[in-house]
């Protein structure tokens, strides 16, 4: 497989090119003929153009890339190595939706040949791509997983708005469904990760792997949130504390703040999902959650408790919001705490406005219901 992708005698697509599967195709279509495939045929046109829909890449990172951009579902039965790159997003009531995975494999299952690969790259709970996608792989295709066709995960760490860890930087985590495709995989990676290729024993611990860095992370944020809350009360400055406590070795480096976007603030519930599955109820990461989803309703009644101390009077007070995206230098609105924020001020009935050069105020508009103003200014009053 590996020899025959490298001469171009065989294919390799990419399904979904979001902020994950963009970068990775592109990475590849230096060294190997790609296939991008994308349901969405707006977002398949731009690539056409050479343009990034989520604003990541330049025109200039298409040049001299071996890749066709497809939404055809046939142009992928050409295709023997597949890499699967679609949302994993949660539903209003915390639960994993699995439809886009589900959907792609029932896609990929349909363009399956004898001797090809899938490897998933969505963040999944352990045990999802066994149990979840390769049956779909199965009835779809007529082939038997294993002795047909191999399957194998590999978690993507990229981080939207990072200049510096970029793909090629970041040690890949990869796991095969055997040594040998473990090292097909592999190999296969190490054609665009400088960093190198981490093999894994196994896929149920890829997916572990990629799942509690996240839910690492999310817990870190959330003892910072808990404890700027206490020293809040203890009128002591936070960030002096963190300050201070940060010259001891040991201590880790992180900072109060709201946890949005579609990775950390989603994948512990895919977690703390499958955990319950299995009988038991994550206390201490459903706890972290609880903390880092209630910060933006904290952030709004204490900035009202503050102008209420300087006498201002709320309902005809305007705030300015500053930044309406998950997080800075990045356009994406998805699952934005910064709604919270808003949402909780107009509870007070405070006059919000909001600006943010990244963010698109169409969009705002249908996801939450409020949109931007083109810069901030008195005269300026738009009802929201
Ligand atoms: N964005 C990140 O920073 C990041 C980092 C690491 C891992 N991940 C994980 O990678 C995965 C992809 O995330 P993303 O941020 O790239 O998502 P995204 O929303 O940016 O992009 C997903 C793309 O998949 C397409 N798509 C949806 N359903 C499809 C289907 N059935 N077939 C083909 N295409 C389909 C969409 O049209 C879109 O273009 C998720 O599991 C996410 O948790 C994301």
């Amino acid at each position: 497989m590996y020899e025959e992708l490298v001469r171009k005698e065989k294919l390799l697509a990419v399904i979904g090119l979001g902020y994950v599967g963009l970068p990775i195709a592109l990475a590849f279509a230096r060294k190997v003929k790609v296939i991008g495939f994308d349901i969405n045929a707006k977002r398949v046109a731009m690539m056409q153009e050479g343009m990034d829909p989520s604003g990541e890449l330049e025109k200039s990172d298409f040049d001299g890339c071996d890749i066709e951009f497809t939404n055809r579902p046939e142009d992928l039965k050409k295709v023997s190595f597949f890499i699967v790159a679609v949302p994993t997003p949660i539903d209003n009531h915390t639960m994993p939706d699995l439809r886009p995975l589900l959907s792609a494999s029932h896609t990929v299952g349909k363009a399956l040949k004898k001797g090809d690969y899938v490897v998933y790259e969505s963040t999944v709970y352990p045990g999802c791509t066994e149990e979840d996608c390769i049956p779909i792989l199965e009835q779809e295709s007529g082939l038997k997983f294993r002795t047909d066709f191999k399957v194998g995960y590999s978690p993507e760490r990229i981080n939207p708005g990072d200049k510096e860890h970029t793909l090629s930087k970041i040690t890949k985590v990869a796991a095969g469904c055997c040594p040998e495709s473990l090292e097909v995989i592999a190999k296969v990676y190490e054609l665009v990760v400088e960093a190198g290729v981490h093999r894994a024993s196994s896929i149920k611990v890829a997916e572990a792997a990629k799942i509690i860095e996240n839910t690492q992370r999310d817990l870190n944020i959330a003892l910072m949130n808990e404890l700027s809350i206490i020293f809040d009360r203890m009128k002591i400055n936070t960030y002096e504390v963190l300050e201070a406590a940060g010259t001891k070795w040991n201590f880790l480096r992180f900072s109060p703040g709201l946890v949005g976007g579609h990775c950390i603030g989603v994948d512990p519930y895919y977690l703390t999902y499958k955990s319950k599955e299995l009988g038991h109820t994550p206390k201490v990461i459903l706890s972290g959650r609880q903390i880092n989803d209630g910060m933006g309703a904290y952030v709004a009644q204490k900035t009202v408790q503050l102008m209420a101390k300087q006498g201002k009077d709320i309902v005809k007070a305007r705030v300015l919001v500053m930044g309406a995206t998950f997080k800075e230098n990045v356009e994406d609105i998805r699952n934005s705490k910064v709604a919270d924020v808003i949402n909780e001020l107009k509870n007070f009935s405070v006059h919000v406005d909001v600006v943010d050069p990244m963010a698109d105020s169409q969009e705002l508009q249908q996801e939450y219901g409020f949109g931007l103003l083109p810069e901030p200014g008195r005269k300026q009053m738009p009802s929201l």
